[in-house]
């Protein structure tokens, strides 16, 4: 059966608009992420990225790629530490971090809406250490399938901000209440991004992003911890450095308190033992 087209105004579209811009980063001379299955996905999906999307625009193109670097790094070490441990990737679209990663002996879940599973599943293989569960994450039956006494990263890249702060919050509490010793590693954007997205007036190159739901400034993470007795430790997790502009911006301009207010963040939720 051939694949619905993504409906571009749809937050299941963004998945596409991600793997659309890693891919064009993964094809630069000095790319901060290789990645040749998001150029191959992309090419065998036969979708038109370019008409809906626009050309890249590369320094969004390289925030993306920053962003997944952080969060491949913090995989990585999470498996050095835990050889055999799962990883659940929440809101994972079309990412191709297992195939980046992979220790072969990690076990992987995905959580995404049905509609973006039905694409990932039709393009990405699915090898036995992998499973995939649809629904939202706002629905615990996610977290019904995962062993609390396995060594546990739960990773939510490009989410948070598409769902409202209570559902952030309660995601959160989630995760500490069932999932003790785990980590939790998600991004966040800005007030003023979030506030363009609201009004409709975020473009990126011609693309226009779906509304942003919860914005936070890695200056308030602290307050994350309030969510729940069992988040021992959260650390923001600095940018890499970067090419050009977006090396200014992100990896030079988060030495300061103030910059770093305005920019996108990511951080780590460390959940302690009961
Ligand atoms: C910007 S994309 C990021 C995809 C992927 N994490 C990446 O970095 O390539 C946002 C993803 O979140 C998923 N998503 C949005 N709201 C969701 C929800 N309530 N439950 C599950 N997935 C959701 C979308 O379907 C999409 O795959």
């Amino acid at each position: 059966m051939p694949l619905a087209a993504p409906d571009p105004s749809g937050v299941p579209a963004t998945a596409w608009w991600v793997l659309y811009l890693r891919a064009a980063e993964a094809r630069h001379p000095r790319s901060l992420l290789p990645d040749p299955l998001a150029a191959d996905v992309l090419a065998r999906s036969g979708w038109p990225a370019r008409e809906t999307f626009g050309p890249p625009v590369p320094p969004l193109a390289q925030y993306l790629a920053a962003r997944s670097r952080v969060f491949d790094d913090e995989v990585r070490s999470f498996l050095a530490r835990a050889p055999h441990g799962t990883v659940v990737a929440l809101g994972e679209g079309l990412d191709t971090q297992f195939w980046r990663v992979d220790d072969g002996r990690v076990r992987w879940l995905t959580v995404d809406l049905p509609e973006t599973l039905a694409w990932r599943r039709a393009l990405l293989p699915q090898g036995p250490r992998q499973d995939t569960v649809a629904c939202s994450v706002t629905d615990p039956r996610w977290a019904e399938g995962v062993d609390p006494a396995q060594p546990l990263l739960i990773s939510a890249q490009g989410l948070m901000m598409y769902l409202p702060w209570e559902a952030v919050a309660g995601l959160v509490t989630l995760c500490a209440e069932r999932f003790p010793g785990a980590s939790l590693v998600f991004d966040t954007v800005p007030h003023w991004v979030a506030a363009l997205a609201r009004r409709h007036v975020l473009y990126c190159g011609t693309y226009r992003l779906p509304p942003l739901s919860s914005a936070m400034s890695p200056g308030s993470y602290e307050r994350l911890r309030t969510l729940h007795p069992r988040i021992a430790g959260v650390r923001r997790l600095p940018w890499p450095a970067c090419r050009g502009l977006t090396g200014l911006v992100l990896h030079h301009g988060q030495r300061s308190p103030l910059v770093r207010r305005a920019l996108p963040g990511m951080v780590r939720l460390d959940v302690r033992q009961p």
